[in-house]
């Protein structure tokens, strides 16, 4: 696709959503950056502006419906707002950790998409770039509630890509690894499953294990770039990934 139009990014304030919608307003696009606290992008449209490009911050939280308005012309919608939170056993996992998950990364991704899908219909096509997670192509202890959160937005995204191909919207999954943001950093941790009985060795482990990856961290920039040309590539696979560690866990389980 050519970059023009519009192009909506969730959880814009930091992280990846910050790197892709400054690495979009690069391109071409006109970024709408959506975050819940608009202060948290006031320097983002400056920066946009240093590279020619065109962005605008505005209000969004993917949990109040009312602050979702999807723009007009629009062609590139990133669900990327994302949370994680406690690693624990499923056995000692409350339900509220559980719908703290969901509501955000999977209904809140829903209430985006849905208000997306007619302005993209009526712009002609464009893309949905749904970030998931890599972890999910693993068996990954006390992170079953984030894994499930994200493994359900790539089956929603499976139904979708199917229902709305004929409408020129090509739906794109990104399955990051270990990207350098606040989430990884505040993951680095040993995880609460280690309060419980019968977990202390396997929550160390998990957290020795993580350490192996650290040669894998990869910048948000270079992740940003890698998902905009996925964005851009008409042929692009329907899953993809924006690092080495992704990259390799995705080759592995469409060998399998
Ligand atoms: N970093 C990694 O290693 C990694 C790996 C796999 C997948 N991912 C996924 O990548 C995406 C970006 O994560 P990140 O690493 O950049 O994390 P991050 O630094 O924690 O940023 C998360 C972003 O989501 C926003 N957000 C959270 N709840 C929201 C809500 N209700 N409405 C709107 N925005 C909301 C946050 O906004 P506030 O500033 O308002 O809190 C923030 O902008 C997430 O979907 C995450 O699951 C990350």
């Amino acid at each position: 696709m050519n970059a023009e139009g519009v192009a909506w990014v969730t959880g814009a304030s930091r992280g990846l959503g910050r790197a892709l919608a400054l690495a979009l307003a690069g391109r071409g696009f006109r970024v709408r950056a959506g975050m819940r606290n608009p202060a948290d992008g006031e320097d983002l449209s400056d920066l946009a502006a240093q590279s020619g490009g065109q962005l605008s911050v505005e209000a969004l939280d993917v949990r109040r419906p009312e602050s979702l308005q999807a723009p007009e012309g629009l062609r590139v919608l990133v669900n990327n707002a994302g949370l994680d939170g406690a690693y624990l056993p499923v056995e000692h996992a409350p339900m509220t950790l559980w719908r703290e998950l969901f509501e955000t990364n999977l209904f809140g991704l829903l209430e985006v998409t849905r208000r997306a899908v007619p302005q993209l219909r009526a712009t002609g096509g464009g893309v949905i770039c749904n970030i998931t997670s890599c972890s999910t192509l693993q068996e990954v202890p006390f992170y079953a509630a984030y894994r499930a959160s994200k493994a359900a937005v790539g089956a929603l995204g499976e139904s979708l890509r199917a229902e709305v191909a004929g409408f020129g919207i090509r739906v794109l999954e990104v399955m990051p690894g270990p990207i350098d943001t606040q989430m990884l950093s505040a993951s680095d941790r040993l995880p609460e499953a280690a309060e419980h009985d019968g977990y202390q060795e396997m929550a160390k482990d998990l957290w020795r294990g993580r350490q192996g990856v650290a040669d894998l961290i990869t910048a948000p920039d270079a992740a940003a770039a890698r998902i905009v040309s996925a964005i851009l590539d008409d042929d692009a696979p329907a899953r993809v990934a924006c690092d080495p560690l992704g990259e390799n866990l995705l080759a592995a389980s469409t060998a399998r």
